[in-house]
C-alpha cells in the first residue's frame, strides 16, 4: 500500500496536529472542515504550531513554508476522492462518525484506507458502516500529536490481513512508534491512563489532598511529565469522562466508574484547556495561606531525613515543635507521619495531630528542600500502585505484551519508564506489599495485587517474564 495523499477530516487540536505530522513527513494532506470558520481555526493551529517550531529554531522558514504548502484546506469532502488514506478526527459522537464513514466510503477510491482517531468509540462499528470493513482501522494519536511518539493502530475482527502492517509502516515513516492493538475500550493507553486520572479526581473529591499537591506528588515524586489534573485539562474533561464511561460500560468494574466530580465539571462546561477552565484556570483564591513556624523537630525512623533537616538548621529537642515519623502511624498532637519519594515529602497527621503541627511540618520540609504534599492519606502509593497493578492485569489477560505496554506509556504519555520497567526499578516485592497494605485498608479490588505480581514475588523473582 502506498500512502502519498492523506485526508484529515476535522482540524481541531488533534486533527490539525495529525495533519502537521503527515505534512512534516513529506506527505500531501487534504484537510477538511465543516465550514470556513472551522477551516480558519484549523489553519490557525497549523500556523501556530509550526510558528513555534520556527521560533525555537527547530524548523527553518523554508521548511515551514514547505510543510504548510503540502496542506490543502477545503470544506468539501469530495476533495478526498484521490486520498490513499483518510484519518477522521471529528467530535466523539457515533452518529456523526457513522455518517462521515458512510460518506467517505462513497467518495474515496475503493483501495483507500479509512482510519479513525477515536479514543472512545468502537472501530468495528465504524467499519461495519462501510462497504469496505476490511480497510477500516483506528489510527490513534496522542496529544500533542506533533510531539508524542506513539500511534496505536487498531485492527478489528474484520480488518484485512496486511492493513494494520501497512498503516504501522506508515506510522514509522511519520517518525512515530506504532503499537498494534485490538478494538477494546480504551485500547492500551487510555485503558491504563484514564482510570489513574479518574482515581486522582476521586482523591481530590474526597479531600485526601489538594489539586496542586497531587500534581506535584506525581510529577516530582514519580517523575511523570505532568500531574493528573494538568493532564486531564490537556486531554479535555469531556473526552476523559466519555472514555471512563466506555470503560465502565465494557467492564462494569468499580475502578472504571467515572468520578462524580468529573461529571460535575463537564456539566458546568469546565472542559480544561479548550474551554479556558478545567481543574486549573479558576479565579485566584482570596484566602491567605496559613503559616506556622517550627524551629525544633525530632525525626523518628529515618536518619537520612534527620540529617537533611539538621543540615537545614533545624534543631533536635526533647520538647520539639513537631515530631516527624517515617513508618508507623503517629498518634499524638505534634506527630506527623512522613513519606519521602525523591524530593517529595508526603505528610499526614492522625486524628490527634494538631493543624499547627501539620503546617509546621509542611514549612520545615519546604525549607529543607522537599516539596511537601500534605494529605489525609499518602497519595503516591495509592495512585501509582493501583495504576501499575492495572498494567499487570492487562498483560495477564493476554491483551498486550509487556514491551508494548511499556512502549505505549513511554511514548504516548511521556512516562520516563513504562509500568513494568517502573515496577522493576521500585522492586516487585515493594509494589506487591504496598498493594497488600492498601487492600487491607480500603478493601477495594483495584488494590488487590494481580496474581502474576504476587506469584513472581512469592517465587523470589524481581523481573517480569519477557519473550
Ligand atoms: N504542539 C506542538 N509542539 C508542542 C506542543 C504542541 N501543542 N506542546 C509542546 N510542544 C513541543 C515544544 O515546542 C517542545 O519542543 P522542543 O523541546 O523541541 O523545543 C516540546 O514539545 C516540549 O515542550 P515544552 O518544553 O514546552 O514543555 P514540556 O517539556 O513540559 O513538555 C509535553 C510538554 C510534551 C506535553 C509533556 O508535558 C508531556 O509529555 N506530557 C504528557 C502528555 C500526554 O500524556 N499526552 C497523552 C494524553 S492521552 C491522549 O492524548 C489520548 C487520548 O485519546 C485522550
Amino acid at each position: 500500500m502506498v500512502f502519498e495523499t492523506v485526508g484529515v477530516v476535522g482540524l481541531g487540536t488533534m486533527g490539525a496536529g495529525i495533519a502537521e505530522v503527515f505534512a512534516r513527513a513529506g506527505i500531501r494532506v487534504v484537510g477538511v472542515e465543516a465550514d470556513q470558520e472551522a477551516l480558519d481555526r484549523g489553519l490557525g493551529h497549523l500556523e501556530a504550531s509550526t510558528g513555534r517550531a520556527l521560533e525555537k529554531g527547530r524548523l527553518s522558514a523554508g521548511e515551514r513554508e514547505e510543510i504548510l504548502s503540502r496542506v490543502t484546506l477545503t470544506t468539501s469532502r469530495d476533495d478526498l476522492r484521490d486520498a490513499d488514506l483518510v484519518v477522521e478526527a471529528i467530535p466523539e459522537v457515533m452518529e456523526y462518525k457513522v455518517a462521515l464513514f458512510t460518506d467517505l466510503d462513497r467518495i474515496c477510491k475503493p483501495s483507500a484506507v479509512l482510519a479513525t482517531n477515536t479514543s472512545s468509540l468502537q472501530v468495528t462499528a465504524l467499519a461495519a458502516a462501510t462497504g469496505r470493513p476490511g480497510r477500516v482501522v483506528g489510527m490513534h494519536f496522542f496529544n500533542p500529536a506533533p510531539v508524542m511518539g506513539l500511534v496505536e493502530v487498531v485492527g478489528t475482527v474484520v480488518t484485512e490481513p496486511g492493513v494494520v502492517t501497512s498503516v504501522s509502516d506508515l506510522a514509522v515513516r511519520l517518525g512515530k512508534t506504532p503499537v498494534a492493538v485490538g478494538d477494546r475500550a480504551g485500547f492500551v493507553v487510555n485503558r491504563l491512563l484514564l482510570p489513574y486520572l479518574n482515581h486522582a479526581v476521586t482523591l481530590l473529591d474526597h479531600g485526601v489532598a489538594a489539586r496542586d499537591d497531587i500534581d506535584n506528588a506525581m510529577r516530582l515524586g514519580v517523575g511523570l511529565p505532568m500531574g493528573p489534573f494538568s493532564l486531564l485539562d490537556l486531554i479535555g474533561l469531556d473526552t476523559s469522562y466519555e472514555i471512563m464511561g466506555v470503560l465502565f460500560e465494557e467492564s462494569r468494574s468499580e475502578r472504571h466508574a467515572p468520578s462524580p466530580l468529573l461529571r460535575s465539571y463537564v456539566a458546568a462546561g469546565w472542559l480544561g484547556r479548550k474551554s479556558g477552565r478545567g481543574f486549573y484556570g479558576e479565579p485566584a483564591s482570596e484566602s491567605t495561606p496559613e503559616k506556622a513556624a517550627a524551629s525544633t523537630v525530632r525525626v523518628e525512623g529515618s536518619q537520612e531525613l534527620a540529617a537533611t533537616l539538621a543540615a537545614a538548621g533545624f534543631k533536635d529537642s526533647a520538647e520539639p515543635d513537631v515530631v516527624l515519623r517515617v513508618g508507623e502511624a503517629a498518634l499524638e498532637e505534634r506527630a506527623v507521619q512522613v513519606r519521602v519519594t525523591g524530593k517529595v515529602a508526603e505528610l499526614s497527621g492522625s486524628v490527634l495531630t494538631s493543624r499547627q503541627a501539620v503546617l509546621c511540618a509542611r514549612d520545615l520540609l519546604r525549607v529543607a528542600g522537599y516539596t511537601p504534599v500534605p494529605c489525609r492519606r499518602f497519595v503516591i502509593d495509592a495512585l501509582l500502585y493501583a495504576h501499575l497493578n492495572d498494567a499487570v492485569h492487562m498483560y495477564s489477560s493476554g491483551y498486550a505484551s509487556i514491551a508494548d505496554i511499556d512502549a505505549a506509556m513511554r511514548l504516548g504519555c511521556g512516562y520516563p519508564q513504562g509500568p513494568f520497567e517502573l515496577m522493576e526499578s521500585i522492586g516487585l516485592a515493594k509494589v506487591r506489599d504496598g498493594l497488600r497494605a492498601l487492600y487491607a485498608e480500603h478493601l477495594a479490588p483495584s488494590f488487590a495485587p494481580a496474581p502474576l505480581l504476587d506469584q513472581l514475588v512469592t517465587a523470589g523473582l524481581d523481573a517480569f517474564p519477557r519473550a
